[in-house]
């Protein structure tokens, strides 16, 4: 298939604001500004369907986008900006725990990581709770097209080692910017759904980049 049509369906933080769980779903999650909104627009070649912002800390709830009605990517609210309350940390704790450990049709949660730097403490907790969750410890590591090529292999051995990824979890590097990477990720979204049953695989839509 081809998307043709990507709807944001709701912004939600708790079970009862969710849409209903028949389409099956591939969440992002990651620090505050690591690219998480601009992954999801580049995947689904639109501009800013999924709200990006230079201010961190601007998706706070879970958000959930309808993808031709075959399935959904959600927008994990992210984590690690500097001004936050104890309130606001214990929300942020309880909104993402409710929907880790209930939501029956969450197929894969991905850690996206920065590739410029070392994965943060909290990088290094989120990615322990995913496999904890019993997901798969997929990586990708975000802003490609800031690293230079003589650093890439650098960079990414640094974030295998920091997070302690098993040896054949997948690490993949994107750039929003360029596009870089996306296919790639296409690949292994197809075969995710193709594991689990669900007949969805997107095909090329433009050249090979
Ligand atoms: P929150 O919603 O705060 O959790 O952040 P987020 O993870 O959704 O980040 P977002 O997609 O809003 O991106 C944050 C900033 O990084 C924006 O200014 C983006 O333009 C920029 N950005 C995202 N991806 C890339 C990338 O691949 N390359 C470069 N150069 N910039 C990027
Ligand atoms: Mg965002």
């Amino acid at each position: 298939m081809k998307i043709h049509d990507s709807t944001f369906v709701i912004s939600a933080v708790s079970p009862a604001q969710y849409p209903e769980d028949a389409l099956p779903e591939i969440a992002m999650a990651g620090r505050s500004n690591v690219g998480k909104s601009s992954l999801i627009n580049m995947l689904i070649n639109r501009k800013n369907l999924a709200r990006t912002s230079s201010t961190p800390g601007k998706t706070q709830t879970i958000n959930f986008y309808d993808i031709d009605e075959k399935f959904r990517f959600v927008d994990l609210p992210g984590y690690g900006y500097a001004k936050v309350s104890k309130t606001q940390k214990a929300t942020w704790g309880k909104i993402m725990e409710t929907y880790l450990n209930n939501r029956q049709n969450l197929l894969e949660v991905i850690q996206l990581v920065d590739l410029r730097h070392k994965p943060t403490e909290q990088d290094i907790d989120m990615y322990k709770w995913i496999l904890k969750c019993g997901f798969n410890g997929i990586v990708i590591a975000t802003k490609h097209d800031k690293v230079k090529g003589s650093q890439l292999e650098k960079q990414k051995k640094i974030i295998r080692q920091a997070l302690d990824m098993p040896p054949n979890a997948p690490l993949f590097t994107i750039s929003a910017t360029n596009r870089y990477g996306k296919y790639e990720v296409w690949d292994l979204f197809n075969q995710i759904f193709e594991v689990n049953g669900f007949d969805v695989h997107i095909e090329r839509q433009d050249k090979k980049k």
